[in-house]
């Protein structure tokens, strides 16, 4: 029988999880929603250890200590650029501990006898957490690699693979059957190795731009794996914590697809069936139009109504500062300047909210792309930093680019685009963008900050 205070300290760990996700749902209240959730997780820890008496005590403080470690360090010297990657190593890790754990509770099951009192439904629970946990887990080594370039970030795709991935679903349904019917630790391995070779079959065919969609499914079924063990545990705040995980996942995962103007079954399986895994060829050799930042400041100078689109490119080179400075110069000239933010500009969820609010850019300047799009046409000139794919007609017209359907920043409506950046690669989707080409546009060459300081300095000089 769990005690009345250990209850008490779960509920309020539960209570603190849910008023983290309310807080994490506005820029203005995300970090003090981290902050609650964080001490919602050091309660359901710390009680832990009170709870009742505790086997290999030292072996367990030491493995706090080494993870509390890692973590700490992984997390202060991550840059944001690479926060995607880190949370899915972060996820990866919480789904194989999940597994694991549900590995030794199987055991205990094996060794209990299913004569002793064992129900069928935790046996369910525990064959689900193996499962889950393990495709979890492997599925998110491969969105760090691919993330992380450590391997190519286009799809990979080999003959038998659609057999080999659903042979090995249809393999692990009966493998967890007969965990629950004939429980014995060795099928429960065996169960977790199939489960490691499906993550991996699973995110091998997802194309790099699609990979934060995959990210945030597997974050979904960590949180499912762990709601499981949580309940095979009897541990209450488990069940509730992974639960909402895995509905938070499970609703971002919709939202970026939506964003993204595809399904998360196209998501998953659009490389297999031919389409979407290449792109419109690389750079070419077309001439572009291009100038100094004098010349672009006389443009943005001289125009009544401007928007910023910022990019990847802008975090990379930390030039966010500026870019807010040069903006407060042009609003004190009385031009109009917003910020049109794409739902997936950067490389992770809310990334330029993020980026610009570390910046102290005012919200009301942030415009979402769906109130925003109108408004290109009665632009005079669109400054776009670090962004490329989110702007890219092809995601209209070029059925075989990665991004088709994706919805996009209306910029090319509008009567002049300035775009900063440091050469005609392409980004992250890999593919050609047409609008680089067109004859309203400007390339304004170089690392976003170093060119952002000389624009402004050319701005204030007029
Ligand atoms: P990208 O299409 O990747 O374009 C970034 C641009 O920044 C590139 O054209 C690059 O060109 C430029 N750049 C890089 N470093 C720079 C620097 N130091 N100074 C100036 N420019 C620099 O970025 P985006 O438009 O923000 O689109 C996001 C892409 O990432 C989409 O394909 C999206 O699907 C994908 N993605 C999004 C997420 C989420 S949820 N946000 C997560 C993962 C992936 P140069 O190399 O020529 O400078």
């Amino acid at each position: 029988m769990i005690p009345v205070w250990v209850q008490l300290a779960y509920l309020v760990a539960a209570v603190c999880f849910v008023l983290a996700l309310k807080g994490l749902s506005s820029p203005r209240t995300a970090r003090r929603g981290n902050q609650i959730g964080a001490v919602g997780a050091l309660v359901a820890c710390v009680v832990v250890f009170f709870e009742g008496e505790l086997d290999h005590l030292v072996p367990i403080l030491v493995a706090i200590a080494v993870g509390s470690l890692v973590g700490v360090l992984g997390a202060q010297r991550v840059q944001m650029t690479q926060m995607p990657q880190l949370v899915a190593l972060f996820n990866g890790v919480g789904g194989g501990a999940a597994a694991l754990v549900a590995l030794l509770e199987l055991d205990e099951f094996v060794d209990a006898g299913t004569g002793a009192g064992v129900e069928e439904f935790a046996l369910v629970a525990t064959a689900f957490t193996v499962v889950v946990g393990s495709v979890s887990f492997s599925g998110s080594l491969v969105t760090f690699a691919k993330l992380q370039e450590l391997m190519t970030t286009r799809p990979v795709i080999f003959a038998g693979l659609p057999v080999a991935f659903g042979g090995g679903l249809v393999a692990a349904l009966v493998l967890a059957v007969v965990v629950v019917l004939q429980p014995a630790l060795w099928v429960g391995v065996v169960l977790a190795l199939l489960g490691l070779v499906v993550g991996t079959l699973l995110v091998l065919p997802v194309g790099g731009a699609d990979v934060p969609i995959v990210i945030s499914l597997l974050n979904a079924f960590t949180g499912l794996a762990v709601a499981a063990g949580g309940y095979v545990l009897d541990n209450t705040v488990l069940l509730v914590g992974g639960t909402l995980v895995g509905a938070a996942g499970t609703f971002l995962t919709l939202l970026m697809a939506r964003a993204m103007g595809r399904s998360v079954a196209h998501t998953l399986f659009g490389a297999l069936k031919g389409g979407s895994t290449q792109g419109a060829g690389m750079a070419s050799d077309r001439p572009v139009k291009s100038a100094g930042p004098a010349d672009v400041a006389i443009l943005l100078a001289y125009a009544q109504r401007v928007i910023i689109v910022p990019g990847y490119g802008l975090a990379v080179a930390q030039a966010q500062h500026t870019l807010r400075e040069l903006v407060d110069v042009l609003g004190e000239r009385g031009i109009d300047v917003d910020y049109a933010i794409h739902p997936v500009a950067g490389r992770m969820p809310g990334h330029m909210n993020v980026l610009l609010a570390e910046a102290q850019v005012p919200y009301e300047q942030l415009k979402e792309m769906n109130d925003i799009n109108g408004e290109f046409k009665h632009t005079d000139v669109v400054l776009v930093v670090g962004a490329n794919d989110v702007v890219n007609p092809g995601a209209r017209t070029i059925p075989s680019a990665p991004i088709y359907g994706m919805p996009i920043l209306d910029v090319d409506q509008a009567e002049q685009v300035v775009f900063m950046k440091r050469s005609m690669r392409p980004g992250f989707a890999g593919i050609e963008n047409e609008l680089l080409f067109d004859p309203r546009t400007t390339l304004l060459f170089g690392d976003a900050k170093d060119t952002m300081g000389k624009l402004l300095n050319a701005v204030k000089a007029l």
